[in-house]
């Protein structure tokens, strides 16, 4: 007899199992039957299909075990696998031996029935995991996280692990999160009343890091390629389908890139993991397009297949105030485009994906790349249909005064920050790198409509559920 577990994944697809005795063990999705016989579908979250289980109950013992078993209940079951006679499925398992682990009262159980909005499911969201739909995004999330580090490996980056506390606050990229083990009741003050942080656990002010960028900067400036993908923070009070207060992000920083290196890679890079994605996600992928948007996968096919429109921002804005169409935000020449621009260049202009590369200096952070005009950087933001701004990222400014000069006139704090600006005083060189937000990727990969349903447990404004 057999007593490992096999996974329920395998036992669907793996034809010399038939005949054999096997052990599943799952969490019970169904359970329908006669006084003869139960039909239980069960599933381990190794695949979105269940296996069936044929419990033959005409016995009293096996009536009463299987009269425990409901819906969200797990159980193991030991049976030999057979070719299925029933529709729907190749496989399924005629069961000898059930044992429960633990049943789940179908009173109380809030997965009980089918079909749940998404926005109950956030409520429950310790248990939305057991759902076909959490379980596909969270399947295709975690190939995805596996296929970034195989795309930078396989290109000779290393991973660099920036740190999530931080001592800097100048990046500008949005609201922090303080770090303190300061007493609330009793905060040391200076004379001016001021918060004394030479007495918290750092010495000084910390925050949650906004983007591991500028680190990754210090790395690629002796490793020469490098990448690092962590969680980052922002304190903004947007409640979008689009924003999280916790999210996680992917920054590859190149030395001896240029503004179209870092599109060329950015274009390669997305190309790639929505790729991977169709070949390694089938399953998941099918049932998201059959259940929630029909167009998904056309479209993931579309994105790999068609270049991405290049472009700059100023040409962008002409687009825009030529669209004949009235937005919700005007739109002129320095101000900085909303989602509703974004999207109508994407998905109404172009239909394609779309880079904007070239943005006014004013409307972009103090490490961009400045262009001879005076008035323009070497900005670079992927737009993607249904989602906006994917990447943003840019060339950055490698010499010294320039940047200098950029950052007294945005009043950054110079000794603040003289570890970055020692990468420019020795040995700088031309550089250039981007963000990806990982939740947005996820999103455009499976096609779900809201950031809080491709990431496990969100944090949003108002919301830290456990
Ligand atoms: O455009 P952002 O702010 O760029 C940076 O942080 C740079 N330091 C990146 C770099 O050049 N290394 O953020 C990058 C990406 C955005 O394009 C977006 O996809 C995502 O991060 N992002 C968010 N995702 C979810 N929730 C939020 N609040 C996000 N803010 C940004
Ligand atoms: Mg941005």
């Amino acid at each position: 007899m057999q007593s490992k577990r096999t996974k329920i994944k395998e036992a669907l697809i793996n034809q010399e199992n038939v005949g054999k005795e096997i052990i599943v063990k799952g969490w019970v999705r169904t359970i329908r039957g006669s006084k003869f016989v139960n039909f239980i579908a069960l599933n381990d979250g190794s695949t979105i299909d269940n296996i069936q289980l044929v419990v033959d109950v005409a016995n009293e013992k096996a009536f009463e075990l299987c009269s425990k078993i409901s819906t969200g209940a797990c159980i193991s079951c030991t049976g030999i696998l057979v070719q299925s006679q029933g529709k729907g499925q190749s496989f399924e398992i005629q069961a000898s031996e059930i044992e429960i682990y633990g049943t789940a009262d179908p009173e109380i159980y809030p997965l009980q029935k089918k079909g749940h909005t998404l926005e109950f499911l956030r409520e429950i969201a310790h248990l939305r995991p057991r759902t076909n739909t959490f379980g596909a995004v969270l399947r295709i999330r975690h190939h995805m996280a596996f296929a970034i580090h195989k795309f930078f490996n396989d290109k000779g980056f290393f991973y660099l692990h920036a740190p999530i506390i931080t001592g800097s606050d100048a990046e500008g990229a949005g609201e922090m999160f303080k770090v303190t083990t300061l007493d609330f009741n009793n905060v040391p003050r200076n004379e001016d009343k001021t918060v004394n942080f030479k007495e918290d656990f750092f010495g000084k002010a910390t925050n949650l890091t906004v983007s591991g960028q500028l680190e990754s900067e210090l790395g690629a400036m002796a490793l020469s390629q490098v990448y690092t993908f962590g969680p980052t923070f922002r304190a903004e009070n947007s409640n979008t389908t689009r924003h999280l207060a916790e999210f996680w992000m992917i920054e590859p920083e190149i030395a001896f890139f240029d503004i179209d290196d870092n599109m060329d890679l950015a274009e390669e890079m997305l190309k790639y993991l929505i790729s991977y994605a169709i070949e390694n996600c089938k399953e998941d992928l099918e049932f998201l397009n059959k259940m929630y948007d029909n167009e998904l996968l056309a479209r993931l096919d579309f994105v790999v297949n068609n270049s991405f429109q290049r472009l700059t921002y100023t040409e962008g804005v002409e687009i825009l105030k030529n669209a004949g169409q009235k937005f919700e935000y005007p739109v002129d020449w320095g101000t900085d485009l909303q989602s509703e621009h974004e999207r109508y260049l994407v998905e109404k202009h172009f239909k394609k994906p779309v880079i904007l590369i070239n943005y006014p200096k004013q409307i972009k952070a103090f490490y961009m790349k400045q262009n001879e005009d005076g008035k323009t950087v070497r900005a670079m933001d992927v737009l993607f249909p249904g989602i906006g701004e994917i990447i943003g990222g840019s060339q950055r400014e490698e010499d010294y005064d320039k940047l200098a000069n950029r950052m007294k006139e945005m009043h950054i704090p110079l000794e603040e920050m003289y570890w970055y600006l020692d990468t420019r005083k020795f040995g700088t060189a031309p550089h250039s790198g981007f963000g990806l937000g990982f939740e947005r990727l996820i999103l455009f990969v499976t096609g779900m409509g809201n950031i809080r349903d491709v990431i496990p447990f969100p944090r949003t404004p108002m919301n830290a559920e456990f």
